[in-house]
């Protein structure tokens, strides 16, 4: 059985972008341990987040790993601001590149982590040939594109599946959750293998997003039932 712990990634889409500081200052106080930064092209995906401006106001003031999760096509493009733009760890999406084990190689090559997105439609065995080479995977329990969606279970074998393919082979991978993630399934992701939990519309739209971060930080797959 697995004792060790898994990590919170408040997503900033769904933060106040009026007052974009003070929710820095609030996930920097907290239990969390990265921010999960969603960036959006209106093309990959039908919507437009924010740029790497943004990422780098973001950046000045937090004191935690930021996670970029990269929803445009054709990301080599933008790999080396998005490095220079503070990214700790870099993820493209596996339906975005012709040439992933190009673009995650270029990613290590900057210094970052490398990471794929799995949309809900994409079965995680199609990474079975640069398994070996990820930090992370990101399996997507939305479609991208939107904060607030509704959790899609089939997430949970997909959880699974991508555990039991890395035993061997990828035994640190990093399995992130992405999308309406809540304490109401999150025991039953990290006991199904996942490590990171990314969470927007939960934290941010909390009454006290601290508390909320704290509840999801505090699961313990030990002790909690499902
Ligand atoms: C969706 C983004 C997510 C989103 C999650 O495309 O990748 O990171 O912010 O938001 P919630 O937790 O509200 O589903
Ligand atoms: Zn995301």
């Amino acid at each position: 059985m697995s004792t060790k712990s898994h990590l919170i990634a408040p997503s900033v889409l769904a933060a106040d972008f009026a007052k974009l500081y003070d929710d820095i200052i609030m996930v920097n106080n907290s239990e969390a341990d990265w921010f999960h930064i969603d960036i959006m092209d209106g093309v990959f995906v039908p919507n437009i987040s924010f740029g790497f401006p943004v990422m780098q106001a973001i950046a000045k003031h937090a004191t935690k790993p930021l996670d970029v999760h990269l929803m445009i096509v054709d990301p080599d493009r933008y790999l080396q601001v998005c490095k220079d733009s503070g990214a700790e760890i870099i993820t493209v999406h596996y339906e975005a590149c012709t040439h992933l084990h190009r673009t995650l190689a270029a990613i290590k090559e900057l210094g970052c982590k490398a990471g794929v997105a799995l949309n809900p439609h994409t079965p995680v065995a199609l990474l079975k040939d640069v398994l070996a080479d990820l930090d992370l995977v990101c399996l997507m329990s939305v479609n991208p594109g939107f904060g607030g969606q509704k959790f899609i279970s089939n997430t949970y074998t997909k959880v699974q599946e991508l555990r039991a393919m890395a035993a061997g082979i990828n035994d640190g991978l990093l399995i992130e959750i992405d999308g309406g993630v809540t304490t109401a399934n999150a025991a039953q992701l990290l006991k199904a293998g996942a490590d990171v939990l990314v969470a927007g519309s939960f934290v941010f739209n909390a009454s006290d997003p601290l508390e909320t971060i704290k509840k999801l930080k505090d699961i313990d797959i030990n002790i909690e039932s499902i």
